[in-house]
């Protein structure tokens, strides 16, 4: 653990404007026994919940990044990812803001039972959705309903580094009441000549006369928001269909993909996701601009084999080549899952028989790998396979 919790804080600080932390990520995700030091609300169903480490240490690790959380609800171990709200420049607590969802397991439970002093494990950091991967003099954060997260950590980082970084900041939400960190915003915006903040509601609400930017957002009101979009690198997160239009946005208006980086949040959980669903969990599925090596189709049918879902009885065609968890996705299965790239671990199982092909990156340490275990994100078939899930 103490790996991770070294001492980043003075380090960092001497940072320039692009802020590198970049050791935490290079040495790989590790667990942590985190203990719940204090709770508070941010607005009508979001609070915050701050964690300092069981034993001495600091938090290292990027803006924008993630943990991956275990945590005990009704006998049972659920894992979910959640970006870290805090900034690394303020390496005593890492935070996390989560919004209650009806219907929510783990962010009802969140709400109602986890209370100061409580013990939690997480494993991370983990994510490459970072001001520090993409270092520039100009940036752009748009983010919707609870991707506000990874570029509130982003924020307060230049704004606690006095960076001279230009940082215009467009957050969506469905009401004034809906909108986090709105004070704190409003501060950072007020003492920090390079920070600029502007909210769009879709409606304008009940509890004030909104004065602000109201229904969607569109490119016309982007470009009026802030007229230098395209000089700016661009970092997204929100629903599905938020960033969608927002890629579509900016594409229509000529910003260089290249500088454009999204993160996307799904909740896992029984049952297909719903694309746009606000989720409390920023579950990275997405990083940067759509990876090539993903979309380039091979050339010829690939060997098709079968996989047994043991404990459900079901059995499903995957492809050689074709995560298993990407092909029991496309037949209509939801198996646990988080970043999808090999770091969490969310998604271990044992495999029973067969033999796959698998690169990870770090979410399996070696005495999982020595009990077959497999990280269904990146394990492709070589064989049929029989598997616990
Ligand atoms: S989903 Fe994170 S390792 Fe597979």
């Amino acid at each position: 653990m103490n790996d991770v919790l070294t001492d980043p804080g003075r380090e960092a600080l001497r940072q320039p404007a692009a802020f590198r932390t970049a050791e935490g990520a290079a040495d790989g995700p590790v667990d942590h026994v985190l203990v719940c030091k204090q709770v508070h609300d941010v607005n009508h169903d979001t609070k915050t919940f701050a964690f300092e480490p069981a034993g001495p240490g600091l938090f290292r690790h990027d803006p924008g990044q993630y943990l991956a959380f275990t945590f005990e609800i009704d006998g049972r171990e659920v894992s979910r990812c959640y970006t870290l709200s805090s900034p690394p420049s303020r390496p005593h607590l890492a935070t996390i803001t989560v919004k209650r969802v009806p219907g929510g397991r783990v962010s009802n439970w969140l709400h109602d039972v986890l209370v100061p002093g409580a013990v939690v494990r997480a494993r991370g950091p983990m994510g490459r959705f970072s001001t520090a991967r993409h270092p520039a003099s100009a940036y752009l954060f748009l983010s919707g309903g609870s991707g506000v997260t990874p570029l509130m950590s982003m924020t307060r980082t230049l704004y606690d580094l006095a960076s001279p970084a230009d940082v215009a900041f467009v957050h969506s939400a469905r009401t004034p009441a809906d909108i986090p960190f709105r004070q704190e915003l409003a501060l950072m915006a007020a003492t920090a000549p390079a920070i600029r903040v502007a909210h769009v509601c879709e409606d304008g609400g009940r509890a004030e006369r909104w004065q602000g930017h109201r229904g969607r957002l569109s490119l016309g009101m982007l470009q009026e928001i802030v007229p230098d979009l395209l000089d700016r690198e661009v970092f997204c997160c929100g629903p599905a269909g938020y960033m969608r239009a927002v890629r579509r946005m900016l594409h229509a208006a000529g910003h260089p993909e290249a500088r454009y980086h999204e993160e996307s949040f799904e909740a896992p959980g029984p049952g297909p996701v719903p694309a746009p669903a606000p989720a409390p969990a920023c579950a990275p599925a997405l990083a940067s601009a759509p990876d090539p090596a993903r979309s380039a189709g091979d050339s010829g049918p690939a060997p098709r084999f079968t996989v047994e879902l043991s404990r459900s009885g079901t059995t499903i065609e995957c492809d050689a080549g074709t995560p298993v968890l990407e092909a029991a996705a496309r037949a209509g299965i939801t198996l646990p899952s988080s970043c999808g790239e090999g770091l969490c671990g969310t998604c271990v199982t044992t495999l029973h028989q067969g033999s796959v092909s698998m690169r990870h990156q770090g979410g399996l340490r070696p005495r999982d790998s020595a009990q077959n275990k497999i990280l269904l994100c990146c394990a492709t078939p070589l064989e049929n396979l029989v598997i616990d899930a």
